[in-house]
C-alpha cells in the first residue's frame, strides 16, 4: 500500500474504491491494521469508553489525544492518521486552532470535530492554517446528552433534511472528510452522492464512499451492549491481522455492512 493521503482519499472516492478506517490507541495494533491493509486510523474519542471505562466521551481531554496519536503515529508509516478533537476543545475558531496545533504536532494528518454549519468559520479557520478537517454527523456521541441516549438520527424527513444542509455547509466550509454516524442508509447514500468529499459510515449502510468500526467492536473485545451495525471479524477463528484483513476485503467488496448491521 503507497502513503495513504487526502488526495489518495479523494481519488478512490472518485474511483469508487472504498475506504476501510478503524480505530487505534496505541502503536501496536496500529502497525497491525497498516499491515492488514486499512487506509486510516481514527484515534477516537471513544477512547474515553473503550479504554477508560467512561459512560460517553465527554472526558477525554487534549492530553489524552495527543498521548495515544502519537503512540499511533509511532506505529504507522502508510496509513492516514485522524485525531478526534475532544469535547469542549473547538468552542471557538481560536480554541480549535491552539488544540489543532496539539494533535497535529503529535502525529495527526487530519483532525475530527463533531457538529453542523456553526463550525464552518473553525473549519475554515484550521483549513487555512493547514490542518484538514474531518466533520462528523448524525449521531455524535459528544451530544449524547442532547439526544437523551445513543440514538439513531435523520429518520424524520425535517431531521435528515437538516443533516444534509450541515453536509453541504460543512463542505462548502472546507472539510475533505466526512464520518455519518447511525442514520438510514437512504439518508447516507444521497449524502455519498450529495458530497463530491469522501463520506465514511458507521451504522450508515453500505452506500457510503467507507467504513469505520471502534477496533473493540471489530475484534469482538466489547462488553456490555454491542451495537447493531458491529461485526465481530475474529469470532471466524484466525488472529487479529487476519480480521482486520478479512474487514478491508468485506468493505471493499461491499459485503459489509450488509442489512442486518444498517438501519431503515
Ligand atoms: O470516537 C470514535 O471512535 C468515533 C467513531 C465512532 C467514528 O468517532
Amino acid at each position: 500500500m503507497s502513503k495513504i493521503t487526502t488526495a489518495r482519499l479523494q481519488a478512490m472516492k472518485q474511483a469508487g474504491e472504498k475506504i476501510a478506517m478503524i480505530t487505534a490507541y496505541d502503536a501496536t495494533f496500529a502497525a497491525l491494521f497498516e499491515q492488514a491493509g486499512v487506509h486510516a486510523i481514527l484515534i477516537g474519542d471513544s477512547l474515553g469508553m473503550v479504554l477508560q471505562g467512561e459512560s460517553s466521551t465527554l472526558g477525554v481531554t487534549v492530553d489524552n489525544m495527543a498521548y495515544h496519536t502519537k503512540s499511533v503515529a509511532n506505529g504507522c508509516e502508510k496509513a492516514f492518521i485522524v485525531a478526534d478533537m475532544p469535547f469542549m476543545s473547538y468552542s471557538t475558531p481560536e480554541q480549535a486552532c491552539a488544540n489543532a496545533a496539539t494533535l497535529m504536532r503529535a502525529g495527526a494528518h487530519m483532525v475530527k470535530l463533531e457538529g453542523g454549519d456553526w463550525l464552518a468559520d473553525t473549519v475554515q479557520q484550521l483549513t487555512r492554517q493547514g490542518v484538514p478537517v474531518c466533520g462528523h454527523l448524525g449521531l455524535t456521541p459528544q451530544s449524547v446528552h442532547v439526544f437523551g441516549g445513543f440514538k439513531l438520527q435523520g429518520r424524520e424527513a425535517e431531521q435528515a433534511e437538516q443533516i444534509k444542509h450541515h453536509a453541504k455547509a460543512l463542505e462548502a466550509a472546507g472539510i475533505q472528510l466526512l464520518v455519518l454516524e447511525c442514520v438510514p442508509s437512504r439518508l447516507a447514500a444521497d449524502i455519498s452522492r450529495m458530497l463530491s468529499i469522501p463520506v465514511i459510515g458507521i451504522g450508515a449502510g453500505a452506500d457510503t464512499d467507507g467504513q469505520v468500526l471502534v477496533m473493540q467492536d471489530a475484534l469482538g473485545l466489547t462488553t456490555g451492549y454491542v451495537p447493531k451495525f458491529t461485526k465481530n471479524f475474529l469470532a471466524d477463528g484466525g488472529n487479529v491481522k487476519a480480521a482486520i484483513e478479512t474487514y478491508v476485503a468485506e468493505v471493499a467488496a461491499g459485503r459489509f455492512p450488509g442489512p442486518e448491521h444498517s438501519f431503515n
